[in-house]
């Protein structure tokens, strides 16, 4: 790939020096000069002193590295993390621009059975309180442990994500008119949600006290936090739910809603793959975490994980009903299971290989393609007011 300011032979020499630097897309690249490296990023140009620079690169770590004030994301070393970044704000969206009035007038009328009533009633439960806990896990756990400026700024990203999702549930309580105490009370007592919550939370009290993240068993648990809120919680425990609305969606059914779990589905593909490549980043710079009986530690937990989503799916979806089986929501548990284990490169836990909704990966997929935030985005500053169009419908 050639550039406006490396040639590709340049390129190649400078592939295995941090300091010299071109991204794939090639929107970031850093040159030396002298005793300075210049760097243009974001159609801007750096002028950093060289030596300082190396320094500080020297300094990022995912963990135990050189805190500064300032959160300087320059000079870039964890390039993936900013990419992710990226696309999380290419991604933006907001709640309460979207249209409820279908919705409202289908929940009121007896357009839904019963049990799909109950569906959105347990999206609505369960995500209420689950939004929170990742926000508040990945503030207080994960954020504030790391030290490398592109990666806290990523994170502080997925955290304000979080508060959009919350910021979701809200507006579809308010639109339904839903009584928020009645949620609450209803859903927190409903065992497979409670189980599924302490099972996640059960070790963040003593992280989020401080931990000394120099010694390995401490290294493992925020490694294990890390795998518990990204890849168990978000990227396997809010998978089948999403598809249960989502496959109401598909049937013109609560299409607010829908569309709303489609755009946090689509955050959460965003907080999964950050999840990992931090966790990846971390085991490369801490080869003491990454023992066998830690990898099997991390292999049980997703399996209980899994179990514990197996309940839940059955109490959201007793039994079949039209467009939805239950073994169907099962067996994406499982899929969903297995491919965050694998990657990581830990070994997979069932005989799933296909996704039995494949049509809910290409909603998510082909919306990234076609850029669809970058036209939404503009009728947010000309119009103030979004309607849901075709283009929103899935496919
Ligand atoms: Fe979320
Ligand atoms: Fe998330």
């Amino acid at each position: 790939m050639s550039s406006a300011l490396v040639e590709q032979s340049e390129l190649d020499a400078l592939k295995n020096d941090p300091l010299n630097f071109i991204s794939a897309e090639g929107d970031v690249s850093a040159k030396e000069e002298g005793d300075v490296v210049i760097y243009q990023f974001r159609n801007k140009s750096f002028r950093l002193d060289k030596s300082k620079a190396r320094q500080r690169l020297e300094g990022k770590k995912v963990i135990n590295g050189h805190r500064s004030a300032e959160l300087n994301v320059l000079p870039l070393k964890y390039h993936e993390a900013y990419r992710i970044y990226k696309q999380m704000k290419a991604n933006h969206w907001e709640p309460d621009v979207i249209d409820m009035s279908k919705d409202a007038h289908q929940w009121n009328t007896d357009a839904l059975s019963a049990k799909e009533r109950w569906i959105i009633e347990m999206g609505v439960g369960y995500f209420s309180a689950a939004e929170g806990i990742v926000g508040d896990s990945v503030l207080h756990v994960i954020e504030d442990n790391l030290t490398a400026a592109e990666l806290k700024h990523a994170s502080l990203r997925h955290i304000a994500e979080e508060s959009i999702h919350m910021d979701s549930l809200l507006h579809i309580i308010g639109s339904l008119n839903i009584d928020l105490d009645e949620v609450t009370a209803k859903f927190q007592d409903i065992p497979s949600i409670r189980k599924k919550n302490e099972f996640i939370t059960r070790h963040m009290p003593q992280l989020k006290m401080g931990i000394d993240l120099t010694q390995t068993p401490n290294k493992q648990k925020f490694a294990k936090a890390l795998f518990a809120i990204t890849q168990v919680m978000e990227g396997t425990q809010f998978y089948a739910l999403f598809a249960m609305v989502l496959s109401l969606h598909r049937q013109n059914k609560m299409t607010g809603i829908g569309q709303m779990f489609q755009y946090t589905l689509r955050d959460e593909s965003n907080h999964i793959a950050l999840g990992r490549y931090i966790l990846s980043e971390l085991i490369e710079e801490n080869p003491d975490i990454w023992t066998e009986a830690f990898r099997a530690e991390l292999v049980d937990f997703m399996s209980e994980g899994v179990e514990l989503e197996k309940e839940f799916v059955r109490d959201c979806l007793p039994e079949d009903i039209i467009g939805m089986r239950q073994q169907e929501f099962l067996d994406y548990v499982e899929y969903n299971a297995d491919r965050r284990l694998a990657g990581l490169g830990l070994p997979t836990l069932s005989k799933i290989r296909s996704n039995p909704f494949g049509w809910l990966d290409e909603v998510i997929f082909l919306k990234k393609e076609k850029n669809f935030f970058e036209t939404r985005v503009t009728e947010y500053q000309t119009s103030g007011s979004v309607k849901n169009s075709n283009e929103d419908d899935l496919i």
